[in-house]
């Protein structure tokens, strides 16, 4: 009788021999928490299409932001709903607007313990929804909106965020966001680049949870989900501006991409578990279809081993409370 020299399920025997034998695991550490805040709420306000998010108050802001340090999750990503929004998203440059305080109070709450991150985009702030302003044929202006995110960065960098997001997909935007940073004196603020950040559609839920005003699509400037080696032509344009990190957008749909990224990339790696595959696990786990524990904690270990360093997501604090217990 023969023995095969390898048998991989001898590994798999009890669930101590496959905590000791894991290859990858997720930490609280290495999670971001993407939150949204909207001016002129007395409550916060549930977003239907994502069960279990809200629209912040300032007051639910700063308490979902020390669960989030009490439970050591790494960071949380500030995104900011305004009252009033026109063509250029002239809240964004206001530093008592809504995002630019929300960061402020943010960090007055935890000071350095969580990483604050916040979102240089218009989308939020524009009255037709894009992500930058558009030129007399509805065409989103690159270098005109390049002007509006420095300005917007240096406030945000003002209000007191440790990273900034830049994540509307203009060509240049992270050469232009480092030089008014530093002309500004925030050297130490960092950049996350939203390098390779796809036309997805499962962008769907956050529109609800930002109020967009968006019609049509964003085709013009986020990439197209058949292109793989544009990714890294992406990341290496970052990467020569100065980004400090290097994002994949979505995550799931776009497991080889991040893998490509996490290769090449000489900076951390961050991917974003988006607001529709948020949505559809929950859905799922609401129909009794699937573990909802299991499959959130499966879904971000998954990100995780494909290469990325840091894991936006929804779950970031609830999933951080299991993985302490675990
Ligand atoms: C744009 C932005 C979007 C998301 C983050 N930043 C929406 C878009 O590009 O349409 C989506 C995040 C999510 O779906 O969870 N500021």
């Amino acid at each position: 009788m023969s023995f095969p020299n390898h048998r991989p399920r001898r590994l798999r025997t009890t669930p101590a021999m496959r905590r000791l034998t894991a290859e990858n695991r997720i930490a609280p550490a290495e999670l971001i928490l993407p939150a949204f805040i909207r001016e002129g709420l007395s409550e916060p306000n549930p977003i239907a299409s994502m069960p279990g998010v809200v629209q912040h108050t300032t007051e639910t802001l700063k308490r979902a932001a020390s669960e989030a340090v009490e439970r050591g999750v790494g960071g949380i990503m500030l995104f900011g709903i305004p009252e009033v929004r026109d063509a250029e998203g002239t809240a964004s440059l206001d530093p008592e607007g809504v995002l630019n305080k929300a960061i402020r109070d943010v960090r007055a709450e935890v000071g350095d313990d969580l990483v604050i991150m916040s979102d240089v985009c218009l989308d939020e702030f524009t009255d037709h929804g894009h992500c930058g302003v558009l030129d007399s044929n509805g065409y989103v202006d690159n270098d005109a909106t390049l002007d509006i995110y420095a300005k917007m960065a240096v406030a945000q960098a003002d209000a007191g965020a440790h990273v900034l997001g830049p994540s509307g997909m203009m060509d240049g935007q992270i050469g232009v966001i480092r030089q008014a940073l530093e002309d500004a004196g925030h050297v130490n603020t960092a950049v996350v680049a939203y390098a390779a950040k796809y036309a997805s559609a499962f962008y769907g839920p956050f529109r609800e949870a930002v109020d967009s005003q968006l019609k049509g699509d964003r085709r013009t400037y986020q990439m197209d989900a058949a292109n793989r080696r544009e990714a890294i032509q992406e990341v290496e344009l970052d990467l020569a501006e100065g980004a400090d990190m290097v994002m994949v957008k979505p995550a799931m749909s776009y497991l080889d991409i991040l893998r490509d990224v996490a290769e090449m990339s000489p900076v951390p790696v961050a991917a974003y578990q988006i607001s529709g595959e948020y949505a559809m696990i929950e859905a799922a786990a609401a129909n009794g279809w699937i573990d909802r524990r299991a499959a959130i904690t499966e879904s971000v270990l998954g990100i995780s081993r494909a290469g990325a360093n840091m894991v936006l997501t929804y779950w970031a604090t609830e999933l951080a409370g299991w993985l302490k217990e675990a």
